[in-house]
């Protein structure tokens, strides 16, 4: 059990870089939580207009929730994979070192399901890509692709990963609520769109 506490530990602390504050600061974009909707995630990222830095935000967050995964899948097993993942994803949610406000674990979310479970995390990034190019609302398209994993997964047949899904897509539902207000009052920008 003590190694489960570790790979908890693990997955938190990677998931709680926050990259798309570290790549704004990098690149001298200014301060995320004064730009769209103060997120930390890619998609506010891209509302400072830099869409490299959008990409590597998009890249790193969803990379540090397939490197808890895997890291953990590699020298313990699967459970220890899917806590590590989902404990990236709370790192990213609540960082202890932005006092706990963080970002909404989209990438994260995709990232450590393609390292779970890929056909699922593929699934799921089409969902996002089309739900993207037919609404162009970055939240709408995360709250479908989150919504649609559980059925993902048990069409693709990979049922270990059910409760695991159920939990991550309660949790996006959860931290876009103010996206959800805004996408109920038509008020909701497009991608790029401040
Ligand atoms: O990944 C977060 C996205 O779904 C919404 O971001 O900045 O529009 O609230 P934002």
């Amino acid at each position: 059990a003590s190694i489960l506490l570790i790979w908890a530990a693990v997955g938190y602390l990677l998931g709680s870089i926050p990259f798309g504050i570290v790549l704004s600061k990098l690149m001298g974009l200014g301060n995320l939580r004064e730009i769209g909707s103060g997120n930390i995630g890619a998609t506010n990222v891209l509302r400072t207009g830099n869409k490299a830095a959008a990409a590597g935000t998009l890249l790193l967050d969803g990379g540090k929730g397939a490197i808890a995964a895997l890291l953990a899948w590699a020298l313990t097993g699967e459970d220890a994979a899917q806590l590590s993942g989902l404990m990236a994803f709370i790192g990213h949610c609540f960082p202890v070192w932005l006092g706990f406000k963080g970002g909404k674990g989209v990438a994260t979310f995709l990232g450590l399901l393609l390292a779970l479970a890929w056909p699922v995390g593929i699934a799921c990034c089409l969902t996002w890509l089309a739900t993207a190019l037919t609404t162009r609302i970055s939240s709408l398209s995360a709250i479908v692709a989150a919504a649609s994993s559980t059925v993902w997964i048990l069409v693709l047949g990979f049922g270990q990963v059910m409760l695991l899904g159920m939990i991550l897509t309660l949790l996006v539902f959860y931290r876009h609520a103010e996206n959800i207000k805004r996408l109920r009052a038509g008020t909701e920008p497009k991608i790029g769109q401040k």
